[in-house]
């Protein structure tokens, strides 16, 4: 969900909307916000829909504006997405209202609790039952950051809950657990955001709440404490994102701005990290021995980001000889994996907030191994929770499924990986300086392919929008791009798609094929992969022989592939280890492609959140 709060001068619904609407990619499914309005009285509005069916409410039917408010955009949990459970919520006679993201395990028993002593409620959530408990402690305390102390305690489970009382205008209070916060600093008003997205507009300077605190804004400024009223140090941090850079600009929807931006995401993260052509990533400075005393990697991630170190670890095993293993972070939590000192656990994360992968970051420091995080989002949570950092430079990613912060993760585990075989000698300069040339050379070769080859793809994705199946195959690096074309599919056009390895293919999918049936297959390089480049051909020619319909994706030059693919799109020669960043800009096309001829909405596909903050 999307939080956002504010205190100052201003009117505060416009900043509270606009807050909102850069936030609409955390969940959609309902929106509300509520204002302290210049009387003192405290107005709510909240309606099920995406935030547009509250703004044209508000429109409709006004709310009394005032300069303390605060506003939600909802991806139901507790309840489904109606008006009643739509947030805030109302308490203390309507005197109190709260927003909450997270799920309150324990909200069963307080619900109990409360019911038993005579209070009632409106909605099914477990936010209200916060609400309530809020509002009894104010009762008794008249004075909601000792209200806050008295309940956050009581609560289980993950939560950012963010109230104000109509009899304390001018103040709003936050406390977070295990989901995100963060305060932006301007001059005379405050912010709260779920991140810095909520207020880049109004302020770049920014403080992140640790875990366990609690957080008062006022016009005048900001105080931390914990859970028992102690004060804390925060971090104050700089924005460097641009506000303009999450804005949509004349683009069609945030994800085809996102897709173009591909080069300048790899380019971006790459910036900064090459020294005298090797990798030096600054960051990571002293951090020398730990990188020496590693015997394991092991990658975890959900979604795209998983398949982004299913991708690096061929690269990074090759060049540090060091295994790498690479699991779904809410699988590996599960299992008593085998990890200790020894182990450095990478965890992959546009949002930085994904619960099931921050659980996993925790576990494994609970257990001795090393963390490193690689994040898109400043002051995110699972950096903040790592022994070590490289940010990806994507900028800030809207659309709900990931395109521009893939390839800037596969890049990142490169400069990662490159890295560490430095450290450690395993990997010989000459050959690292080759990489890196290499690598430099991607953004060129991801802008080479939007030029040439969008408007073509776009085209032939519009003549399949009634396909309903769509099988993907790869070898190699090529498999978890095979799986990453699958997904994209599924989440942006609802199709039932499938990757497989294509070596598999003989043992159990190729019983799918029929007639007619579309294949992408992802071939490698014959130049470069010559060995690898024949077997590929030889699954093309099995899916062909029972009627396949081949779509190749294959190097400019590969002759081989014209006489047995139905269609092919080209991209530039690459090393084999580099070819999944190119691989990877056709799929995002196709995909991004075949929605929009369905007419889907592609920036915020049904059912999706973009960070996923719940387990
Ligand atoms: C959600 C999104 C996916 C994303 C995944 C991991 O499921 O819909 O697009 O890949 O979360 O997100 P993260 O922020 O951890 O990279």
């Amino acid at each position: 969900c999307g939080i956002v709060g504010y205190v100052g001068p201003r009117q505060s619904q416009a900043v509270l909307i606009s807050g909102l609407s850069r936030l609409e990619y955390r969940g959609y499914d309902s929106a509300g916000i509520a204002v302290i309005d210049g009387d003192g009285g405290l107005g709510m509005r909240k309606r099920a829909g995406k935030l547009q069916v509250l703004r044209d409410d508000l429109a409709a039917r006004p709310l009394a504006d005032g300069t303390t408010g605060i506003g939600h955009t909802r991806w139901a949990t507790h309840g489904g997405p109606t008006d009643g459970n739509a947030h805030p919520h109302l308490a203390d006679d309507d005197k109190l209202a709260v927003i909450h993201n997270g799920i309150i395990e324990n909200f069963s028993e307080l619900k109990e609790e409360l019911l038993a002593g005579g209070f009632t409620f409106r909605s099914e959530t477990d936010t209200e039952v916060a609400a309530v408990l809020l509002g009894r402690e104010y009762e008794r305390t008249g004075d909601l950051v000792e209200a806050f102390r008295a309940v956050v305690t009581r609560l289980e489970g993950a939560f950012t809950l963010l109230a104000m009382h109509q009899d304390q205008p001018g103040l709003v209070v936050g406390a977070r657990r295990n989901s995100p916060l963060v305060i932006g600093l301007g001059e005379g008003e405050n912010f709260l955001g779920s991140d810095v997205a909520a207020f880049v507009e109004h302020t770049r300077n920014a403080l992140a709440i640790g875990q366990d605190q609690i957080v008062a804004i006022t016009p005048a400024g900001v105080e931390v404490t914990d859970f028992a009223g102690n004060a804390v140090e925060v971090e104050p941090f700089e924005v460097t994102w641009d506000a303009a850079a999450a804005e949509k600009g004349g683009w069609s929807s945030f994800m085809a701005k996102e897709v173009s931006e591909e080069p300048d995401a790899v380019a971006n993260t790459l910036r900064g990290r090459i020294r005298d052509g090797q990798v030096v990533i600054p960051e990571l400075d002293g951090l020398d021995e730990l990188f020496a005393g590693i015997s394991r990697i092991i990658v975890i991630a959900c979604g795209t980001a998983a398949y982004a170190g299913q991708v690096g670890k061929y690269a990074i095993e090759q060049w540090t000889r060091i295994p790498v293993d690479v699991e779904l972070a809410h699988e590996f939590r599960y299992r008593d994996p085998v990890i200790g000192p020894d182990t450095l656990v990478v965890s992959i994360s546009q949002s930085g907030e994904t619960m099931d992968t921050l659980m996993a970051v925790k576990y494994a420091r609970e257990r001795g191994a090393k963390t490193l995080s690689i994040c898109n989002t400043q002051g995110a949570t699972i950096p903040r929770e790592s022994d070590a950092i490289v940010y990806t430079h994507a900028g800030p990613e809207v659309a709900v499924a990931s395109t521009k912060a893939f390839v800037a993760q596969i890049t990142a585990l490169y400069l990662m990986g490159l890295h560490i075989g430095r450290i450690r000698g395993s990997v010989a300069a000459a050959d690292a300086a080759e990489h890196v040339r290499e690598l430099e050379a991607i953004p060129g070769k991801i802008a080479q392919i939007l030029e040439r080859e969008q408007p073509r793809i776009e085209q032939f994705a519009s003549w399949m929008a009634d396909t309903r199946s769509v099988l993907f195959l790869g070898r190699h690096v090529g498999y978890p791009i095979a799986l990453e074309g699958a997904l994209k599919l599924k989440e942006l056009a609802y199709i039932h798609a499938e990757g497989f390895a294509a070596g598999e293919l003989k043992h159990g999918p190729i019983a799918l094929i029929e007639p007619g049936q579309p294949v992408f297959v992802i071939v490698p390089s014959p130049r470069k992969s010559a060995e690898m480049h024949k077997k590929v051909i030889s699954s093309i020619e099995e899916i062909r022989a029972r009627g396949a319909r081949v779509i190749a994706i294959a190097e400019e030059g590969d002759a081989a592939v014209l006489p047995k693919a139905d269609e092919v799109l080209r991209i530039p020669l690459a090393d084999p280890f580099f070819e999944p960043l190119l691989a990877v800009v056709p799929l995002h096309i196709f995909a991004m492609g075949l929605a929009t001829a369905k007419g889907l909405d592609v920036d915020q596909p049904r059912n999706l959140a973009k960070s996923v903050t719940v387990e």
